[in-house]
């Protein structure tokens, strides 16, 4: 391991471990659930309506019009001021909604992903402040100060993404909590019919929790781990035609998993459900196309 490498370790453990932030992380993310509950304002930031979390869609654009501005003052071109100056305040405006969607889906995590993600907001607004302030002093004509904050705004945006990228790759935050799931191929004995009623039952298929119940003269089977951050869906209300999670109150359809409303961005996987002789049998859709919901794992191309 590299002394950089064990260096971020050694910071990111910290931060995860900082006990003394969850009281202000709890009570901010607290304001925001109610500020923001289940609903459309709520799908809207978490990109219920695109199938893909919105926040790192957003956030492209005031990095990459960020990295343009910083760009012209490298160039140290009279001519570019006005073109930074500009690419620094689109940059500013483009990270209120990147802001905001960030906030909803911080607000739905917990323990070491919510001091992280706290600490990743705090680094990202101070670099939004900081940019800002370069805007300013751009404004003015006070160049030097201006490109002065916007390079000490830069390095807060990269710590920040440096966060931001452990919460989802290291941590999972936005990763559909079900990807690692494995579900048999093969049809597989998971219950009595007789067993499964209008109540959800949770059924082991190949160690993958499976929600049984029944509907009308129907069996349905949904993955019991939300996709959004794994809560268990047969805790959750049954109405509609569909299951409500208990822990954000992300919606799906119990025929074939789509999200009826968020902040889910990812359908739940449902087996294909079939009864043989009284009993209930489930597998996964035969034409699974992502070799890591497939098992053995599919080695590499050579
Ligand atoms: S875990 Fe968040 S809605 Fe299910």
């Amino acid at each position: 391991m590299s002394v950089l490498n064990r260096l971020t370790e050694r910071v990111i453990r910290a931060v995860e471990e900082a006990e003394f932030l969850d009281a202000p992380a709890g009570a901010a993310s607290r304001a925001v659930t109610r500020l923001l509950p289940p609903g459309r304002p709520k799908d809207l930031l978490s990109g219920t309506w695109l199938g893909h979390a919105l926040h790192p869609a957003l956030v492209v654009v005031p990095i990459g019009s960020w990295a343009g501005a910083l760009y012209l003052d490298l160039r140290g071109r009279q001519t570019d001021r006005t073109g930074a100056r500009r690419l620094v305040g689109m940059g500013a405006a483009a990270a209120l909604p990147a802001i905001a969607a960030g906030v909803s889906d911080w607000s739905d995590t917990l323990g070491a992903e919510r001091r992280v993600g706290f600490v990743h907001a705090l680094v990202n607004n101070t670099s939004l402040l900081l940019f800002t302030l370069s805007w300013v002093a751009r404004r003015r004509g006070n160049q030097a100060a201006g490109v002065g904050a916007a390079v000490l705004g830069a390095g807060f945006l990269g710590l920040g993404a440096w966060l931001g990228g452990h919460l989802s790759y290291a941590r999972g935050v936005g990763v559909d909590t079900t990807a690692f799931e494995v579900l048999p191929e093969e049809w597989t004995d998971v219950a009595a019919v007789d067993e499964v009623t209008t109540a959800p039952l949770v059924a082991d298929a190949g160690g993958v929790a499976v929600m049984l119940l029944r509907e009308g003269d129907r069996i349905r089977a949904l993955q019991d781990r939300c996709t959004h951050r794994g809560g268990p869906l047969h805790e959750g209300e049954i109405a509609d035609g569909c299951v409500t999670c208990p822990w954000h109150g992300s919606r799906f359809r119990l025929s074939d998993g789509a999200v009826v409303r968020g902040p889910a961005t990812r359908p739940e996987p449902a087996p294909q459900v079939r009864t043989v002789s009284g009993r209930v049998q489930v597998r996964r859709f035969p034409d699974e196309p992502g070799s890591l919901r497939q098992n053995p794992v599919m080695p590499p191309e050579r």
